[in-house]
This record gives C-alpha cells, sequence and structure tokens, in this order.
C-alpha cells in the first residue's frame, strides 16, 4: 500500500468534529475504500481548551491556521473555518503556494475568489476540492465535474438554502408568519443568530456562483447574482400561493440566454405538484438540463454535521486515489469571463400582491396601467381586509400575470404606486413552471 496520506483540519466546529467523527468509526473503511490510510495529523482552532466532545490528544496543535497549512507535517489542508476573507483566504493561499491540496467546505471563500484560487491550485498541481460548499451532502460538484462532462448545460437550478426552505415550509404547514417561524428556527439551530446571510439569500448566491461555473465555463461571479430574499414573504402570499396550486420556494437559478448568463436567487412559486415542490424543510436540491442527459435532479441533506462532513471524506479519498482535475472542470485559464444577461429580460408569469386604499376607481386605475405595459392578466381578485367595507379601509388586490417581461411588470407597479393608492410595498412573485 501507498504511504498514508497526512491532512491537517483547521476549524473544528460543527463540521471539523463531524469529520473527526467519521475518521474515528470508519478509519477501516475509508483506507480500504483510498487503497492508502488517511490521517490527521494537525488540527487548529481558535481556543486550544474548548470542550469539542471530541479527543484530539493524538494531533498536533497550531494556534495559527496559516501555519499548519504550510507545514511539512501534513499533505492536504482542511479548512472549515469559513468566511470569504482573513483567515480562511490566507491559509488557503499559503496551503496551495506550498504544494498542498486544499479541500474546504467554503463556499463564500471561492464564490469570491474562486478563479484566482483553482489557478494557483492548476500552477501547483494539486486539488482544491470543495463538495461540501455546494448544498452540503449532495455530491453535486463531483456529479458535474466527472459524470455530466459530456453535456452542454442549459440550465441549473435548486433549493439551495436550507434555513430559507425550512421557514417557508412552516409558514404553510402552520400557517404562522415569518417573524414566528425565525425565531423557532433560531431556537432549534436551523437559522444563525444574524440570519441575514440565509434568509437574504446570500449563501443561496454563492452556492449558485460555483454552480454557474461549472455549468458554462465561466470564471464565478458571485458579484454578478441577483438577489431577493424570503424577508417580504408574508402569511397572505404562503395562502395566496396554496390556493392558486403553488408553493413559494426560494430558487437559485441560472440559465443560459442569448444575451448572457443569467443568475439569480429570488422566492418563486413553482406548481404545488412538482418535483421541486416537494423539497420541503431543511433539504436541498440541485437540477441540472444536460443537452444528452436531459433532467437530473439531486435531493438531500444541504447541512449538517455528518452531511457536510460526508462530503469532505469524499473530496479526500479521491486525492488519496491521485485524482486531481481541475476545480471547475475546464483550466482555469480557459474559463470564460462572466457575460450577464440582459436585465430585466426574464420572461414568465407572475404573482402581483398590493395592498391599497379601499377607493372606487383603484381596481380600474391598476387593471389600467399593467394594460399600458401590454400585461395580460389571468386573474385578478380583490380582498377586503377583515372588518373591511367599500368605502374607505385597506384592501389587498391579488393578481397573476400570464408570461410576460420582467420590466414590464417593474413599469406597471411604478406607475401604480405613483397613484397613491397603495399601502407599503407592492409584492411582486415569479412563477416558475419547473
Ligand atoms: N455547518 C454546516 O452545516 C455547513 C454546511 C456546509 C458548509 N459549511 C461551511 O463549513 C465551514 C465551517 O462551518 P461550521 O458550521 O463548521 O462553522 P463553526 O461551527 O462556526 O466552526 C468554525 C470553526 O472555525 C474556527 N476558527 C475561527 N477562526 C479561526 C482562526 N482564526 N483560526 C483557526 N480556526 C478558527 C473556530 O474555532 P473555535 O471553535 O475555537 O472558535 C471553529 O472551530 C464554513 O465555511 C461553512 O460555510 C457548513
Amino acid at each position: 500500500m501507498s504511504k498514508p496520506l497526512k491532512i491537517g483540519i483547521a476549524g473544528l466546529g460543527t463540521v471539523g468534529i463531524g469529520l473527526i467523527n467519521i475518521f474515528n468509526r470508519h478509519d477501516e473503511i475509508i483506507e480500504a475504500k483510498a487503497g492508502r490510510a488517511i490521517q490527521i495529523k494537525a488540527v487548529s482552532a481558535r481556543d486550544k481548551n474548548a470542550n469539542r466532545g471530541a479527543d484530539l490528544s493524538a494531533y498536533q496543535w497550531f494556534s495559527n491556521a496559516t501555519e499548519m497549512a504550510a507545514s511539512p507535517e501534513i499533505d492536504v489542508y482542511v479548512e472549515l473555518i469559513g468566511g470569504e476573507d482573513g483567515i480562511a483566504y490566507d491559509s488557503v493561499v499559503a496551503a496551495l503556494k506550498a504544494g498542498k491540496h486544499v479541500v474546504t467546505a467554503n463556499k463564500a471563500l471561492l464564490a469570491h475568489h474562486g478563479s484566482m484560487l483553482a489557478a494557483l491550485a492548476e500552477q501547483h498541481n494539486v486539488a482544491l476540492n470543495y463538495e461540501a460548499a455546494v448544498a452540503g451532502g449532495i455530491p453535486i460538484v463531483k456529479t458535474m465535474r466527472e459524470s455530466l462532462t459530456g453535456n452542454e448545460v442549459s440550465r441549473v437550478y435548486g433549493i439551495l438554502n436550507g434555513t430559507c426552505n425550512y421557514i417557508l415550509t412552516l409558514m404553510e404547514q402552520e400557517g404562522r408568519p415569518f417573524d414566528d417561524i425565525l425565531k423557532d428556527a433560531q431556537d432549534e439551530g436551523y437559522a444563525e443568530a444574524d440570519p441575514t446571510t440565509d434568509i437574504g439569500g446570500f449563501d443561496a448566491a454563492h452556492k449558485l456562483a460555483l454552480l454557474t461555473s461549472l455549468s458554462f465555463g465561466t470564471q464565478p461571479s458571485f458579484k454578478d447574482v441577483y438577489i431577493e430574499g424570503i424577508e417580504d414573504i408574508t402569511s397572505e402570499d404562503i395562502a395566496a400561493a396554496r390556493d392558486l396550486g403553488y408553493r413559494i420556494k426560494l430558487l437559485g437559478m441560472s440559465q443560459m440566454t442569448d444575451s448572457g448568463i443569467e443568475q439569480r436567487v429570488h422566492p418563486a412559486m413553482v406548481p404545488k405538484h412538482s418535483t421541486i415542490a416537494e423539497v420541503s424543510g431543511v433539504t436541498n436540491c440541485v437540477a441540472v438540463k444536460g443537452d444528452f442527459v436531459g433532467d437530473v435532479m439531486l435531493t438531500g441533506p444541504g447541512a449538517g454535521a455528518g452531511p457536510t462532513a460526508s462530503s469532505v471524506m469524499g473530496d479526500l479519498i479521491d486525492i488519496a486515489r491521485g485524482l486531481v482535475v481541475p476545480p471547475f472542470i475546464n483550466p482555469a485559464k480557459d474559463l470564460k469571463p462572466y457575460k450577464n444577461a440582459k436585465t430585466r429580460a426574464h420572461q414568465g408569469g407572475y404573482y402581483i400582491r398590493l395592498d391599497v386604499v379601499d377607493q372606487i376607481g383603484v381596481l380600474a386605475a391598476i387593471a389600467t396601467h399593467m394594460a399600458e405595459q401590454k400585461i395580460s392578466l389571468k386573474s385578478i381578485v380583490q380582498k377586503l381586509e377583515e372588518g373591511g367595507n367599500t368605502d374607505k379601509e385597506g384592501a389587498t388586490i391579488v393578481m397573476i400575470t400570464h408570461a410576460t417581461l420582467e420590466q414590464s411588470i417593474r413599469d406597471a407597479l411604478a406607475a401604480i404606486q405613483k397613484d397613491g393608492h397603495l399601502v407599503g410595498k407592492p409584492q411582486m412573485i415569479r412563477i416558475e413552471q419547473l
């Protein structure tokens, strides 16, 4: 058997300790499958004395992760700290420059610096593996990097954030408002104390930027992802979606168009009986459309110690077997600069909810502005607020449009807002026929 592969793990939190637990349970299985032993030689975190529920006494402790990354004691640097810059960036760069393979779960780091890090890895002929960074336990990076490489991909989309999917699922199942469910999710550990990265759509956008690169051979470009989060989804929207035969999901979607790539993360209504609508709770899914394979969808746990560490372990076993491939499929020097599609060119149906002052003529004025933009309405429903009457109380108008351009919807809503009949912001949710 070949000599053992020696690794150093930086970050001993959820994923880092999850990885050590796999080693403790499956040492022999790993050696048999990898064809050689994989040995943890060193670890690093901030607090040496923290009780992490795992015995770390056999490993060399580094208080400086960047020092460990370049240490002659290791062949592979496993970065499980997180963050797009700072110590995660510095240590990964140090490892690659020192000719170490790198395995990371850090989507923020790769979404921002992927091209540069891939070039550095290729220059030093080492692996930069990141299966855990995209949808945790779902093996989508390997699937795209290996199994689907014979295809031209036209579209990739999915439910890429478990926290958002959990909140939306419970809002529908329990009929409770967003804030209530978010608080429960925080108490149960499904949402961070500061939930902005998740509910604002940024975490899903990091993953989407990587999927876009893997799909279209472009440099990852997080700054070009159009992002809307789920903060403004109300119980009324969830109920309206249900009544109309849809379910609301936070979707990440990237597709090739004639004018470039369209990359967007936003809440969308999907038909209630579609496969993606059935993906509930913290579960994630990723769907890829290839010209020869057709539609492929992978579903599974998008986060958590076990699933995420499982992906890290798969990456390590690949390295132990000697498999080193360009991180973004095409060699870094051949990745094309990202070209954004014309903005607001998205075409589809829309759900629109307007809270209006209930006055004679408001509905007619709204219909006129929609007609001015040549928007054809599939349905329009006016609901009075509880206790309301037809004179002065508020009302809610819900409209579903036929397929139209996003820009037309935005122009119509701007004109409606100008009339001064609206109470609060208009709600617009895209309808995706997936
Ligand atoms: N958790 C998941 O389900 C999940 C899923 C997919 C991807 N990921 C990604 O995996 C990575 C790790 O996530 P996590 O949930 O395991 O995070 P976590 O539980 O917060 O753990 C982070 C670890 O990094 C250590 N750390 C922080 N600053 C450090 C420094 N300057 N030097 C060395 N170590 C440092 C911390 O040390 P102390 O413990 O001493 O404070 C801690 O052990 C992130 O990139 C995340 O996006 C996580």
